[in-house]
């Protein structure tokens, strides 16, 4: 059987090829219990961190921490997949796997437009890969080239190009590389802190400064992991954003990614501005993100692993395991006086929308306990694009006042997305949504503090089958989840609670819409 599929699965690439259909993917149909519609994961087996995300001729290439024999995290190769459209992706062979020199930790990719490198061959400018290799307590860095736009890689013959110098320190990992003023710069994880590197070549690495453990920055509750440096213009000024994941010490328990602001002058990363912890997101299941490389719209847009360690090795999906977030799009923008990062879907994501299924309210309503949308909508999907927009003021002050989206199926699982008065939180509760048996704290309710006061609050959803993505205010907080529940969640209903009678909630404005899998099912 599997041989007939991979005949059929060929006879369609070569068919996709043939009539240049932009659309057409490898992947025809994946609806397993739990399969993400709007999110890319493997066909099979387990998948962690984004590695390697670069855009070369026409196409995303994301590679991926993978591990071919099982669903549980093993000896990492790289997994890859690519996309022209930024939603349908086509699974591709595994690009990097394990050598003498260990297993394929995570990394990033770059394109060598100036043969830097000197590793190209042919008349286009190669890719190449820049990895960590693990083998006992040894952590080091390695590269590999592609000169035939990401089919085929190799491995450098000079490996490792960057080694650790502190035999005290075992993790020494993560690479992200980009090129600034005629060198290449390397952030680099190490522990508790970041490390910088420069290069000519990407084979010869220099240390330049480093960040995070002199003096203490940020969240330490675990080590740090898969660091970006991005750059942003604000007030005509440029700023500088580093992205940390961290693991554990999340806002909301296990892993999250936490950002700094600041500015760089080539060998240094120097956080401005007082603040505590900022977070990328404060849901429970985004992490690792990391942004692309050679972005032809010059976008910051970022994919992250839609899971956390504390529970990502048992979820309840059975021939795959691990998932990645939509991509998103990072801005630095001020809210409230205040420079902040937002992320936004990247608008690709748009084109999923189903054109017939459209639902929006076209006056504003009021509830006082209760209302539900499904009978309104007219379709019944449970991949669903959510814009609402909601008074934060009420009649009467209650700090006790909360309401929130959920969604729900007949077996009264929901998930659902609220907003807390009195704190001015934003929270997101699965513990009603299904399987939540396999890890004890899987349905506690995950918070977020809220960038702004505005008194007007928006809320973007996108649901999936197992996942959904939450922005408010445009992007400034954000959270992302996991759930599982028995039947797909195709209900909507929004409530309302306060102590106070006169009370209600008012919804200014409610948009709908339904979506379409990325698959041909
Ligand atoms: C890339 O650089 C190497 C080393 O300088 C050189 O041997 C090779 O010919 C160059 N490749 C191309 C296509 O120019
Ligand atoms: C790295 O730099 C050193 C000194 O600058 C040089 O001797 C060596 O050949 C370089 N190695 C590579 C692989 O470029
Ligand atoms: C999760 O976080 C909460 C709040 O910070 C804390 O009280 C709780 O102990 C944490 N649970 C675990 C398992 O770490
Ligand atoms: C909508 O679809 C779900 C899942 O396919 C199904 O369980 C439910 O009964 C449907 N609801 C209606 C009103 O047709």
């Amino acid at each position: 059987m599997s041989l007939h599929v991979d005949v059929s699965i060929r006879i369609l690439i070569f068919l996709c090829t043939l009539l240049f259909l932009k659309e057409c993917h490898a992947q025809n149909c994946l609806n397993d219990k739990y399969r993400p519609q709007l999110h890319y994961s493997p066909a099979k087996n387990w998948l962690n961190d984004p590695n390697g995300l670069v855009y070369l001729a026409g196409e995303y290439h994301m590679f991926y921490q993978y591990y071919p024999d099982g669903t549980v995290w093993g000896p990492m190769h790289w997994g890859h997949a690519i996309t022209s459209d930024l939603v349908h992706w086509e699974e591709l062979p595994i690009a990097l796997y394990p050598n003498a020199l260990g297993d394929i930790f995570s990394g990033s990719a770059v394109v060598d437009f100036k043969n830097t490198s000197g590793l190209q061959t042919g008349g286009d400018p190669p890719l190449i890969l820049i990895f960590t290799q693990a083998s006992g307590n040894t952590q080091l860095q390695s590269i590999a080239v592609s000169n035939d736009r990401g089919r085929s890689f190799g491995f450098y013959a000079g490996n490792p190009v960057l080694q650790n110098t502190d035999k005290t320190i075992n993790d020494f990992r993560d690479p992200k590389v980009f090129y600034m003023n005629d060198k290449w710069i390397m952030s680099l994880a190490v522990k508790n802190k970041i490390q910088m590197f420069s290069s000519n070549n990407l084979k010869n690495w220099t240390k330049l400064g480093e960040f995070g453990a002199v003096p203490l920055q940020g969240a330490h509750g675990g080590v740090w992991e898969c660091p970006d440096l991005l750059s942003f213009t604000l007030d005509g000024l440029k700023l500088w954003v580093l992205l940390v994941s961290i693991n554990p010490g999340g806002p909301n328990n296990g892993s999250a990614t936490q950002y700094f602001i600041g500015t760089f002058d080539g060998r240094q990363f120097r956080k401005t501005g007082i603040y505590q912890n900022l977070w990328m997101d404060w849901g429970p299941d985004n992490y690792a993100g990391v942004t692309f490389s050679n972005e032809p719209k010059n976008r910051k847009l970022l994919i992250a692993w839609m899971n956390n360690w504390d529970y990502g090795q048992v979820l309840p999906t059975v021939a795959w395991r691990g998932q990645m977030t939509l991509p998103r799009v990072l801005d630095l923008q001020r809210i409230d006086g205040k420079p902040r990062l937002l992320s936004t879907p990247a608008v690709e994501v748009e084109s999923l929308r189903n054109l017939a299924q459209f639902y929006e309210t076209t006056r504003p309503l009021w509830i006082r306990s209760r209302h539900d949308f499904t009978n309104d909508l007219q379709f019944n999907n449970s991949l669903l694009e959510v814009d609402g927009v909601f008074d934060t003021q009420l009649t009467i002050n209650d700090p006790s006042a909360t309401f929130s989206i959920c969604f729900y199926n007949g077996l009264a699982e929901e998930v659902c997305v609220g907003y807390n008065f009195g704190t001015n939180n934003l929270f997101f509760d699965r513990s009603n949504s299904g399987d939540t048996s396999f890890y004890g704290n899987f349905g506690q309710i995950s918070y977020a503090n809220r960038e702004t006061r505005n008194k007007i609050l928006q809320l973007k959803l996108y649901l999936d089958t197992s996942a959904i993505e939450i922005f408010a205010d445009g992007g400034y907080t954000t959270m992302t989840g996991l759930f599982f529940p028995t039947q797909l969640l195709t209900g909507v209903r929004v409530k309302f609670s306060s102590g106070i009678a006169v009370n209600q909630l008012k919804i200014l404005s409610m948009t709908i819409r339904g979506l379409k899998s990325i698959y041909n099912c």
